[in-house]
């Protein structure tokens, strides 16, 4: 049977020997989907590479006295073993400089030369002599060669032209009925208004004024231009156009195009324009996904050091740098990186959440029943919770992941990691171990935990491919059969065959204070730590059930010179609410008021009365005013 194809690409990358972390973000995003599909049972096709051609690696081959060729191999290898480090499952690595890509993009030009789409005409444009360049108005610095700052002139150069107005309708008119062609929505807005609709320009496609790029074979001296050449590389790398295709009819049209958003452009107008031209089907969704910036600007060169990703995962795993980036970059928009947040997240979700989770089951089925359990026996409070959030996880996990929201498909994960520690703390194995008949619960608690512990390695296996390892080891299991994403349908498919073994903290907590960063004084760590714990996270806050209410009826409690008690209206429920506001506000002045309340509050008894839930109030000193919401609202509206 044939399964079902998948086909990814990122972009290819500049030979650059400073790839820093935001650049490894397109391509562990790449990874991670292609994991799980690969899981999902689909033929995937994962395909990455290197744009090798052009002026700048001309030049700088030129400096260093060597051959361009010579100059790339070198850093093409260490982009290679980047790849390598992070942990890559890309199945091809495509250089523009391979034989049969070069060979494959003449036959593209000239294919589209001879239907008429390229043109040979004048490029105009700015050009610095010394350098032998020519820029655009906009590359400009202060009117001057943005390389060597000496002045420019206004020059001509003959070129070859691609069509690309041709096909503007067509493109507009693809991206209507294709709703899910360009994501996310901002980028496909920005394409519209910004290229598509002042209209398209043809398409400078060929230069004279450098050699090292693939020629033009029927007119020497010119070589094709950079976006014929770096796109094609999609297709060429399937062996479009060469004698064996088979890869072509197999994965193309491509299943998503991951880029970043400086470079939508060029996939959602110029590429889909050249495919038009060369009547072949558009790839189904082109991805702009947002930027790593550092505090305080872009990431460039000279801070590359600070974001090398080689170094940084030396020294936190690369586990920990694949979860860091995926976990902190939302959908589609930009995040900042901090080595102090990279800190907190390890130490946080990963050590704190994850990492004892594992170590404190471990430890109680080796302490309490010698490694092995013998098998669910008794159910009781809390077990059904823990279970069907475990089989609704794995379903919230895939939507995200397949619409490359990665970030909330490791909210969604990590929601299970807390709902088990959670679960430990409820149901307490500590007090259940001390008295024998309580045995057979005990064994359900920890069988419940284990298989909990056993999803959530089989969730993370496309974000973090080594720790199931670790995690299964110390469980006691194998990859096989319930390791695999399917497996997620049903809970309680831990073995009970299986033996835990205690082994090496999964995820050890780092010190702030440890290897190259300064060290702080002990008091202002202190300070820095309170501040932390003040924190509270965006799903703490979201445990509050805020909710307007209106203020039907209110007097004074008997005996309690402070206590006001307030029937209020939310929604369809009437409550009470007991509050000490009597100082500040009469009962006639509170009926009618619509308020806030804090409904999931745990019901007390004051002086005799029930009270459910809190009213807001700012209060300082002799002070006292409450929280009442501007616009005439339904009582019991959400407030978030
Ligand atoms: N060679 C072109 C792409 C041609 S594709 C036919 C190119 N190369 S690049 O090396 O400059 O960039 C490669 C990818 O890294 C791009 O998707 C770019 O958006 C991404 N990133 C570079 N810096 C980045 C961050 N700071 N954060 C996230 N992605 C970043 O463009």
């Amino acid at each position: 049977m044939n399964r079902e194809t998948f086909y990814i690409t990122t972009p290819i990358y500049y030979p650059s020997d400073k790839l820093h972390i935001g650049h490894s973000y397109t391509t562990i995003a790449a990874d991670t989907i292609s994991r799980f599909k690969r899981m999902k049972g689909f033929d995937v096709k994962f395909l990455t590479g290197t744009d090798e051609h052009g002026q700048k690696i001309q030049r700088k081959a030129e400096e260093e006295g060597t051959t361009p060729k010579e100059y790339v191999d070198h850093i093409v290898e260490g982009i290679k073993k980047l790849w390598e480090t992070l942990d890559i499952s890309n199945d091809q690595f495509i250089r523009t400089t391979d034989e049969f890509h070069k060979e494959a993009v003449k036959k593209i030009f000239k294919k589209l030369y001879d239907q008429g789409d390229i043109y040979k005409s004048h490029y105009e444009g700015w050009y610095c002599t010394p350098c032998e360049s020519f820029w655009t108005e906009a590359q400009l610095k202060d009117g001057k060669c943005p390389d060597c700052e000496r002045n420019v002139e206004l020059t001509e150069e003959e070129a070859y032209f691609f069509k690309m107005s041709k096909y503007q309708d067509r493109l507009m008119k693809h991206i209507e009925d294709h709703p899910d062609f360009i994501q996310p929505q901002k980028i496909k807005n920005e394409m519209i208004n910004n290229f598509l609709k002042p209209g398209l320009e043809d398409l400078c496609v060929s230069r004279t004024s450098f050699s090292w790029g693939v020629p033009v074979d029927f007119d020497p001296g010119h070589v094709v231009y950079v976006w014929i050449d770096a796109l094609s590389n999609y297709i060429t790398a399937l062996g479009y156009l060469s004698d064996n295709d088979e890869e072509y009819k197999k994965y193309w049209p491509a299943d998503v195009h991951l880029v970043g958003k400086d470079i939508a452009r060029f996939h959602t107008i110029i590429w889909p324009t050249m495919l038009m031209a060369l009547d072949i089907p558009l790839p189904k969704k082109v991805f702009g996904h947002g930027w790593i910036l550092l505090q305080g600007g872009k990431m460039s060169k000279s801070k590359g050091n600070v974001v090398d990703p080689v170094i940084l995962t030396q020294k936190y795993g690369v586990d920990a740098i694949r979860y860091y980036v995926l976990r902190e970059l939302p959908f589609g928009s930009d995040g900042i990186y901090s080595e102090d947040n990279l800190i907190n997240r390890i130490n946080s979700d990963l050590a704190n959440d994850l990492g004892n989770l594992i170590s404190r089951t471990v430890a109680m089925v080796d302490k309490y029943f010698n490694g092995q359990l013998p098998g669910k026996q008794e159910s009781g409070e809390f077990d059904d919770d823990l279970i069907s959030l475990a089989l609704e996880t794995p379903i919230k996990a895939e939507k995200y992941i397949d619409n490359l929201q990665f970030s909330n498909a490791l909210v969604e994960i990590w929601k299970l990691v807390s709902r088990t520690n959670k679960y430990i703390d409820e149901t307490t194995p500590w007090i259940l171990a001390k008295e024998e008949e309580k045995k057979s619960r005990l064994a359900t608690v920890l069988y419940n935990l284990l298989e909990s512990i056993r999803f959530i390695s089989i969730l993370i296996t496309p974000f973090m491919p080594n720790t199931p390892k670790a995690i299964w080891e110390q469980i006691g299991i194998e990859e096989g059969d319930i390791t695999t994403w399917d497996s997620l349908e049903e809970f309680g498919q831990y073995p009970i065959t299986s033996k835990v073994q205690k082994g090496k903290v999964i995820f050890p907590r780092i010190d702030i204070e440890e290897g190259e960063r300064p060290k702080k004084k002990q008091k202002e760590k202190k300070v820095e730590e309170k501040n932390q714990e003040e924190y509270i996270t965006i799903e703490d806050f979201a445990k509050i059930d805020f909710r307007t209410a209106k203020v039907l009826k209110a007097e004074k409690v008997e005996g309690a010179d402070k206590l006001i008690k307030m029937q209020l209206e939310m929604g369809n429920e009437i409550r009470q609410v007991v509050s000490g506001i009597a100082q500040f506000y009469s009962p006639e002045e509170l009926v009618g008021k619509n308020l806030i309340v804090v409904a999931n509050l745990k019901p007390i008894k004051i002086r005799g009365e029930e009270s459910k839930g809190m009213i807001l109030a700012a209060s300082k000193g002799k002070k006292l005013t409450l929280v009442t919401i501007e616009e005439d609202m339904d009582s019991g509206t959400k407030i978030s």
